[in-house]
């Protein structure tokens, strides 16, 4: 059994990824030319498109990291953020762009944002490799989006069914059978 079988189908090609995280880098080095960047990734799901996207920034940046949970074992967010693991960077007066794997609900980044401004950044944006629209709650907007993607659940290049088949290459829906099996 691989896991690829347990794939309904491909949604994003490893190319069609490569592709659109060289030119997020090439739009972010553009806007963030002279200034002070620090990337805060999310993990675990934010490490494989940020390790991508900070080596297609072509600026001096600072990267830290930071492990917030709101999911569990489900497919869908529990609204309730917990910091697991903090950043150790001063990030006060610098220009920081948030990055997660994926934005659905909103809540994440809602709550993340909140708890970083209370440390005075000089600015604060988001980035998601992909989003699901339809399934926002809170108005909330990623400032920089990869790829819009239907409402369907998806693994792959970060993303996980609990914690498995992140190191998929590419982005695919999982079957239902999947999940009804766990
Ligand atoms: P939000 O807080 O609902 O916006 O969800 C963001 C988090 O939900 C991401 O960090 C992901 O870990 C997780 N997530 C949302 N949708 C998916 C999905 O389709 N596959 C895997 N993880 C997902
Ligand atoms: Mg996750």
């Amino acid at each position: 059994m691989s896991m690829h079988d347990d794939i309904k189908n491909i949604l994003l090609t490893k190319e069609e990824i490569d592709k659109r995280v060289q030119e997020m880098g090439a739009e972010i080095t553009k806007a963030y030319e002279g200034k002070d960047l620090v990337v805060i990734v999310l993990l675990k799901g934010a490490a494989w498109f940020a390790t991508d996207l900070t080596r297609a920034i072509d600026l001096p940046v600072r990267v830290d990291f930071m492990v917030a949970s709101s999911y569990g074992k489900g497919t869908v967010s529990s609204g309730n953020v917990k910091v697991k693991l903090d950043i150790s960077e001063n990030i006060e007066g610098k220009h920081v762009l948030l990055v997660d794997d994926i934005i659905d609900s909103g809540i994440t980044f809602a709550a993340i944002s909140n708890m970083l401004k209370m440390q005075k950044p000089a600015s604060l944006k988001t980035v998601a490799l992909c989003d699901k629209a339809e399934r926002r709650v809170n108005g909330l907007d990623a400032d920089y989006v990869g790829f819009k993607i239907p409402d369907e659940f998806v693994v792959g290049f970060g993303l996980d069914y609990a914690g498995d088949y992140r190191n998929l290459p590419y982005i695919g829906v999982l079957k239902s059978s999947v999940y009804a099996h766990r």
